[in-house]
């Protein structure tokens, strides 16, 4: 497979429900980022709110919904209805579902009121438009999902919320490139629309980097769970300074709803770890959520990688020049207003868990496991390659 191609189809398994990307590693991220907001995290809140999310049954959404409801809101999702949440069923059972479709239908949410707007389904920078100008006069907050995809390319080491924006297509890309780009030129956008209804002191964006962890639409973080399940001699793509960017979608979704509670509004950078790290790093830190010996062999030789058809295993991705900066983004103003890490090692055990259980169908483990390209798959072989090409 061609490079372009490979990149493609890592962007079209990722874009609709993600990202943008995330390098750098060995210091403190949150060092040059700064914010004087210090938000308290409480296990419980005596503030109860009324909480549409425009979604929710997805993969960021049912733990929004989950956190929300065992918070005591009152919560409200808006959906087409053929999604059928995974997790958390038994907090679907205190919601409210309200139907229509954010292309042509928004009935459901004319004349309501609610104190805070969650939009996860924004896809098209039209419909925040219509969400944000619709529901303005009735909510008081607007809570946009973004992505760290609105740093695309990620050419600086230093990419904070000041870092100015691509807002449309330059001239001269190619088919790939534009479609790779597409996705953070739509997400910039769409926050200007929505911050453009509500005005800034009531308007938050949240961009997450990926988001790891239970109910993952996608398989691309599925190779570091299993992988390290079984222990042994693991493969380790990427240079030993290549840093590694992600956060648990629990994460993500519980500072959702405390943003909400302290009525912090703002743009943040939704990106763990809180600590730079290293892809080796990473790994030998996922390995402790299971009883197994490993050793870990790093392949640095981006050629031979590129040769295989390796060019990312999320979290790592390649620090080609357009993606130098993707995991070197800072979060500082996002720590200060509360957003915390659960340890990797449960992100891992935990993903680990919900995909042997009842909840991911058979067929997707069938072909997830049956996938002939995948690392998984090619391992063995590309570790003997590398050996013989590093003896001596
Ligand atoms: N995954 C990542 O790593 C990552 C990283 C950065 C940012 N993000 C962003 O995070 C957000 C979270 O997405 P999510 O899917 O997990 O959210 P979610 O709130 O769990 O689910 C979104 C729901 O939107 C509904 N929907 C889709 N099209 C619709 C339409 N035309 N009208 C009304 N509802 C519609 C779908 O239900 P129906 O099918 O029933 O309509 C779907 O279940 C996205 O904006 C994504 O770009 C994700």
């Amino acid at each position: 497979m061609k490079k372009s191609n490979s990149r493609r189809e890592f962007i079209s398994k990722t874009a609709l429900a993600t990202i943008a990307i995330p390098l750098l590693g060995s210091t403190l991220l949150n060092c040059k980022e700064q914010d004087k907001t210090q938000i308290r995290v409480n296990s419980t809140t005596n503030k109860k709110l009324k909480i549409l999310i425009l979604g929710g049954t997805s993969y960021l959404g049912p733990h929004q919904v989950a956190y929300a409801v065992k918070r005591g809101h009152e919560v409200s999702i808006f959906t087409r209805g053929k999604t059928k949440p995974k997790l958390h069923q038994e907090a679907f059972e205190k919601v409210e579902h309200l139907i229509g479709d954010r292309e042509d239908n928004l009935t459901a949410l004319e004349n309501r009121k609610w104190d805070v707007v969650i939009d996860n389904s924004g896809r098209k920078v039209q419909w925040t438009k219509d969400t944000a100008n619709l529901l303005k006069d009735n909510v008081g907050m607007y809570m946009y999902t973004s992505s760290t995809g609105v740093y695309y390319p990620y050419l600086s080491d230093s990419i904070n919320t000041k870092t100015s924006l691509v807002l449309s297509l330059p001239d001269g890309l190619t088919e790939d490139e534009k479609y790779e780009q597409d996705y953070g030129i739509m997400k910039a956008n769409s926050e200007l629309e929505a911050a453009k209804a509500f005005g800034k002191d009531r308007f938050v964006a949240i961009r997450p980097t990926y988001m790891l962890g239970p109910g993952d639409r996608t398989d691309r973080f599925l190779h570091w769970p299993l992988r390290l399940s079984q222990g042994g001699e693991i493969l380790v793509p990427g240079k030993k300074e290549d840093l590694v960017q992600y956060v648990d979608v629990r994460d993500i979704a519980e500072w959702f709803i405390r943003l909400a509670e302290n009525n912090q509004v703002g743009t943040y950078n939704g990106v763990g770890p809180k600590v730079q790290q290293t892809i080796l790093d990473f790994a030998k830190e996922a390995s402790k959520a299971f009883d197994k010996t490993s050793s870990f062999t790093l392949i640095d030789d981006y050629e031979f990688l590129k040769k295989n058809n390796i060019f990312y295993q999320i979290p790592w991705v390649m620090a080609d020049e357009k993606h130098f900066g993707s995991a070197r983004i800072q979060n500082a103003n996002a720590i200060a207003a509360g957003l915390t890490f659960r340890p990797l090692k449960n992100t891992i055990l935990d993903t680990y868990n919900w995909w042997s259980s009842d909840a991911v169908d058979s067929n997707r483990k069938e072909k997830y496991e049956a996938n002939k390209n995948s690392l998984l798959a090619k391992e063995k072989e590309l570790l003997t390659q590398w050996a013989g090409l590093t003896k001596g």
